[in-house]
C-alpha cells in the first residue's frame, strides 16, 4: 500500500511541487493548508500534473482539534511541515504574527505526532540560520549558527531547536531539518510556480515581473559588495530538485533506527551574483531589464552558497537543475500562467 505523508502547506511553491515529487516515486500525499498564501487553483495545476485530485485539507495548523482530526481518518506514515509564514520584511513588522504562526504550527504538528506515534519529521528550514558566517563562503551544516537578524530567522533558528529536543526526549523519533538556499524556477510544464502577493521581495520573481511591466524597475540592491562584480552571491536552488531532496529525505529516515535530528543542506553549490542573474534573464528571455544600482538592502549577507557534501552522501541527491534552467522555467510560468495574468 502506498504510504500516506502529510504535506502542511502543500498548496504552497515549495510545497506543491514536492507533492508531485511523492506522486511520482509511489506515495500518498495529504495536503494539509488553509490556502491563506495560495489558492485552489494551485490544486488544479497540481492535479492535471499526477492525473488526479489530491487529498487535500483546508486546515489552520494552529487549530489543533482540526489538525488532529486528519490524523484519525488516515493512517500516516510521516509528515513534511511547509507551512508558515516567509516574508523577512514583514516579519519586522509583525513580529507576533510570525512567532505565533510558525511556531504554534510546529509545535501542534510535533505533540501529534509524538500521541500518533509517527516516528518521520521532515522540516523546512532555511540558509538564514547561517548569517554571514565569517570568512567562509560554502557553509557547512557544522559551520556554527548565528544569531538571526529577523523574526523569520529566528522562527527557523528556534524550530531546529525545538526539533532537536523533541528528537533527543523520544526515544523512536527520526526529523530531518533541510536548510534551503535560494528557491527558484517553477514547474517545466509551466502548470505549477511561485505566485508571490503584491510585489516580491525575492531576486527572480521581481525579475520577470519587471520584464512584464508588472514592476517598473529592478534595483540592485548594492554594489560595493566583497564579490567578484561587487553585487552579493547566492545558491539558487532549483524547486524542481529542491522537491526532490524531500522525498530523499523521507526514504532516507526509513533507515534510521533510533531517534535523530540531522542538518541538511540543499543548494547546488554554486555562487551566482545579482548580475549574473541579470545578465542571464536578459539573454535567455531576449529582454532587456530597466535596472538600476540601489544602496545596500539591510540584512543582506555578501556572499553565501552551500557546501553539498552532506547531502550528497546522506541523501544520494544531488541538484540536476542550474540557475540558468530555473531562469528558463521562471520565465515561462511569468507569461505563461493565467493566474499570474489576473
Ligand atoms: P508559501 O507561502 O508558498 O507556502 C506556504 C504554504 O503554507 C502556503 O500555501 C500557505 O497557505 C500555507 N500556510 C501558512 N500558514 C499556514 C497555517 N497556519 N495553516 C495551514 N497552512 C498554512 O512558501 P514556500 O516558499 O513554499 O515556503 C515553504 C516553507 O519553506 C516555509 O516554511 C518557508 O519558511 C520555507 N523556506 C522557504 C524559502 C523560500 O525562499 N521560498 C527558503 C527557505 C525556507
Ligand atoms: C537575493 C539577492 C538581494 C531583490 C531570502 C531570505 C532567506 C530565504 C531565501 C527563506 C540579494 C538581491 C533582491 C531585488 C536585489 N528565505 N535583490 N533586488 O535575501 O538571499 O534570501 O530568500 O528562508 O531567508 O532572506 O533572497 O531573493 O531576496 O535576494 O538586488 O529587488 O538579490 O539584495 O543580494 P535572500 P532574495
Amino acid at each position: 500500500m502506498h504510504k500516506k505523508i502529510i504535506i502542511t502547506g502543500g498548496a504552497g511553491y515549495i510545497g506543491a511541487h514536492t507533492v508531485v515529487a511523492l506522486v511520482n516515486e509511489g506515495f500518498t500525499p495529504i495536503i494539509v493548508d488553509d490556502f491563506r498564501n495560495s489558492s485552489l487553483e494551485v490544486i488544479d495545476g497540481i492535479s492535471q500534473l499526477i492525473g488526479f485530485s489530491p487529498i487535500y485539507y483546508a486546515v489552520d495548523v494552529c487549530d489543533k482539534k482540526a489538525l488532529a482530526l486528519i490524523f484519525e481518518e488516515h493512517n500516516i506514515d510521516s509528515l513534511i511541515h511547509f507551512a508558515a509564514y516567509k516574508a523577512v520584511g514583514e516579519s519586522v513588522k509583525e513580529p507576533l504574527k510570525y512567532y505565533h504562526n510558525n511556531l504554534i504550527g510546529l509545535i501542534n504538528i510535533l505533540t501529534i505526532l509524538n500521541e500518533k506515534a509517527i516516528r518521520r519529521f521532515v522540516f523546512s528550514s532555511s540558509c538564514t540560520v547561517y548569517g554571514e558566517p565569517e570568512g567562509i563562503k560554502a557553509v557547512k551544516e557544522n559551520t556554527p549558527k548565528q544569531l538571526p537578524t529577523s523574526p523569520y530567522g529566528y522562527t527557523k533558528w528556534m524550530a531546529e531547536q525545538i526539533i532537536q529536543d523533541f528528537a533527543d526526549s523520544q526515544i523512536n523519533c527520526k526529523t530531518i531539518c533541510l536548510r534551503y538556499f535560494n528557491p527558484v524556477g517553477a514547474h517545466p510544464s509551466g502548470l505549477i510556480g511561485e505566485l508571490p502577493v503584491g510585489a516580491p521581495s525575492n531576486l527572480l520573481p521581481f525579475i520577470t515581473q519587471t520584464a512584464v511591466g508588472k514592476q517598473k524597475k529592478l534595483f540592485v540592491f548594492g554594489n560595493d559588495y566583497p564579490t567578484e562584480d561587487g553585487t552579493c552571491v547566492r545558491d539558487y536552488i532549483h524547486v524542481v530538485d529542491l522537491a526532490q531532496a524531500h522525498v530523499k529525505a523521507l526514504k532516507a529516515l526509513e533507515n534510521n533506527e533510533s531517534s535523530t535530528c540531522e542538518f541538511i543542506n540543499v543548494g547546488t553549490g554554486k555562487g551566482t551574483s545579482v548580475l549574473q542573474m541579470i545578465t542571464s534573464f536578459e539573454e535567455i528571455s531576449g529582454k532587456k531589464l530597466p535596472w538600476e544600482f540601489a544602496k545596500r538592502r539591510a540584512g543582506d549577507v555578501a556572499e553565501i552558497y552551500a557546501n553539498v557534501d552532506f547531502a550528497k552522501k546522506r541523501l544520494n541527491w544531488a541538484a540536476t537543475y542550474t540557475f540558468r534552467d530555473a531562469i528558463i522555467d521562471a520565465w515561462r510560468w511569468e507569461q505563461e500562467n493565467l493566474l499570474n495574468k489576473k
